[in-house]
């Protein structure tokens, strides 16, 4: 349980600076658990609190977790250069309170894209020590071979690597297609394993990662939804 006065809530939760959110509470623009508060002073559990701003209803969370199904031409990056960022898909509050993206998809890569503001959660997830693998669909702009496929299974050297990559497992899928599994998250992975095997990818989809697909957040393109523990919780690497 944690005690904070409202106006300390309101700004945690993304609603604008500290001055801005004592403002709105002033103005009869926030109620806690169904009343209307006008004292910004007044401390109040955050343990199952449901904030009402603007007629809306929101739920306290401490941190957010977040899984958006990334379209295309959208960029990950804090700065984006030639696309949107990803956080304009968001509410705006999600910027406020410093929500990133977990690791990094291409700008014109789509699928499965986890965010959240839990520092110590991004770095856990996206340390090369955690090998939780992701599911990838690439169409490639030449057939699939099946020495392509054992090519990818046996592990490419890509030029600024140490040691060869492999995929955990590599599927054909249709003529130009294929499903490939890989543990690490290096720069362009899979776009650069595909040109270090012979071909080139034209195409490339997230569909999980771990044991959290897609398909069973029900999102369509360019939306999100919260994680809540038990997804989170299939977040699981293979190994160390
Ligand atoms: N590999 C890539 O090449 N691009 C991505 O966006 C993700 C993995």
């Amino acid at each position: 349980m944690s005690k904070l006065s409202l106006d300390r809530i309101l700004q945690s939760q993304g609603f604008g600076t500290r001055k801005y959110c004592r403002a709105l509470i002033e103005d009869g623009d926030v109620a806690v658990n169904g009343e209307i508060v006008d004292n910004y002073k007044l401390t109040v559990d955050t343990e199952g609190l449901v904030l009402t701003v603007f007629d809306e209803e929101w739920v306290y969370r401490e941190y957010v977790y977040i899984a958006l199904y990334k379209p295309a031409n959208f960029e990950c990056s804090r700065k984006p250069s030639h696309h949107p960022g990803v956080l304009t898909l968001l509410p705006e509050q999600f910027a406020w309170r410093d929500v990133q993206p977990v690791g990094r998809l291409d700008h014109d890569t789509t699928g499965l894209l986890l965010m959240s503001d839990d520092g110590p959660f991004i770095h856990a997830q996206s340390s090369p020590k955690r090998h939780v693998p992701k599911v990838y669909q690439a169409t490639t702009a030449e057939p699939v071979t099946p020495e392509l496929v054992q090519q990818l299974l046996d592990g490419v050297q890509l030029h600024d690597e140490p040691a060869p990559l492999r995929a955990v497992s590599c599927v054909q899928r249709g003529e130009n297609g294929i499903e490939i599994v890989l543990e690490q998250g290096k720069y362009h992975q899979v776009k650069r394993m595909l040109a270090a095997a012979g071909n080139h990818c034209s195409a490339l989809h997230r569909s999980a990662i771990g044991g959290l697909t897609l398909e069973s957040l029900g999102l369509k393109e360019g939306e999100w939804c919260f994680l809540e523990q038990a997804q989170l919780d299939l977040l699981v690497p293979t190994q160390g």
